[in-house]
């Protein structure tokens, strides 16, 4: 059988900003035999993540990601449909998902990567188990939970940047839950401003491409800052540590802005905002999902129940075809468009549906 999977054409280079022809689309062969095992999979869903940046470098400067490699397969979060196992874990028709999914529309996978997904906990959304409901939703709810220190009812700010993204989105609204009585997120469009106020109960939005943000989040947080979820480090944080108080946490989420150069991560501060952190005490400890997966069963449900309660608000960007996979992780890295307000009731995560499965 002919399949369609994406393959690294080249590398956008250490300090290069990451474009669609980074990517080509390439037709296989499929194998007519699965192994004992193995399982065939199609595949549903695929996710572009700013992490996989890295993975376009030949060193990814991390031990927990490895590079991909030229004219071989890609790969990431993916969801997709078991069509044939010799895996005694899994059966013609489960739904499976797994971090390191070829970005191919049906493949032939060693069963010990997958895991299986319970469809009723994302109300049969199974690409929100890329998103809200999966390793995104899990950075965010694990990032507040362990490094932001709210405590309910003592009156904090919470500020976000990269807040109309995927982990930005949903760490103010678990801020909210969890107790902060204001938060203020930080995005790259007066749209994405007004989807954060309007739609996921942000109490502010500052658009950081237009006007003065420390001018802005001084009118907006006029307590100071006492949690900072960081998505984007740079000018945006610097910015942000100015202005936060005494005894306060940032969670060091990613630092987007910086992906696109080389630099260790994480980036070091510049020293003056360097100096105000220590003079401050405000922890800013390193952050990785990956190291709390014994949180991950617990956070699942957590984060599927207050999906179900109508408390956690998702949004997704779908864009269908394999061939986008490429355009989509370029808009993904730059911004991308919001749909908002809606025409399809789509906002965030961008992931490809291959097409004609
Ligand atoms: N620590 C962990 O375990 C972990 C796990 C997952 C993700 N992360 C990190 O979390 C962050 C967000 O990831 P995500 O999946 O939710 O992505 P995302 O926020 O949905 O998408 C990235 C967004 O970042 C913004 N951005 C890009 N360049 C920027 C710049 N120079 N300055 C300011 N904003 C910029 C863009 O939105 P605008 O329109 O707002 O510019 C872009 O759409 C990333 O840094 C990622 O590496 C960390």
């Amino acid at each position: 059988m002919i399949v369609q999977r994406v393959v690294l054409n080249s590398r956008p280079g250490k300090n290069g900003h990451p474009v669609a022809e980074n990517f080509r689309v390439e037709e296989v062969n499929l194998p007519d035999c699965v192994n004992e095992g193995q399982v065939q999979v199609r595949t549903l869903y695929l996710s572009v993540d700013p992490y996989m940046r890295c993975r376009m470098n030949e060193d990814t400067g991390s031990d927990y990601i490895t590079p991909w490699q030229l004219s071989q397969v890609v790969d990431g979060g993916g969801v997709g449909i078991i069509e044939e196992s010799k895996h005694t874990n899994f059966m013609k028709g489960d739904f499976v998902t797994s971090f390191y999914w070829p970005w191919q529309t049906k493949v032939i996978l060693d069963g010990n990567i997958l895991e299986k997904v319970d469809p009723q906990l994302v109300n049969g959304h199974l690409s929100y188990f890329l998103g809200a409901i999966g390793m995104p939703g899990l950075t965010s709810l694990i990032g507040v939970q362990e490094k932001g220190h709210i405590t309910a009812g003592s009156n904090q700010t919470m500020v976000v940047s990269g807040a109309a993204g995927a982990c930005g989105s949903l760490a103010g609204q678990i801020g909210h839950l969890l107790g902060c009585s204001r938060v203020v997120g930080i995005c790259g469009t007066p749209e994405k401003c007004l989807f954060l106020t309007s739609e996921l109960g942000f109490d502010a939005a500052i658009n950081y491409k237009e006007g003065n943000v420390a001018e802005q989040l001084h009118k907006l947080c006029p307590a100071g800052v006492d949690v900072y979820f960081d998505n984007v480090g740079g000018d945006i944080s610097d910015t942000v540590i100015s202005q936060m108080n005494q005894n306060s946490h940032i969670i060091l989420c990613g630092q987007i802005s910086q992906y696109n150069k080389d630099v260790p991560y994480p980036p070091p501060l510049p020293p003056a905002i360097e100096a105000i952190q220590k003079e401050r005490n405000i922890t800013r400890e390193r952050f990785l999902v990956l190291n709390y997966k014994d949180k991950f069963e617990s956070g699942i449900l957590q984060l599927s129940q207050w999906f179900k309660e109508g408390k956690l608000k998702i949004k997704e960007t779908m864009i269908n075809g394999l061939e986008n996979m490429g355009a989509a992780f370029q808009s993904m890295m730059t911004g991308g468009d919001i749909d908002y307000p809606p025409s399809t009731a789509s906002y965030r995560k961008i992931i490809a549906l291959p097409r004609g499965i």
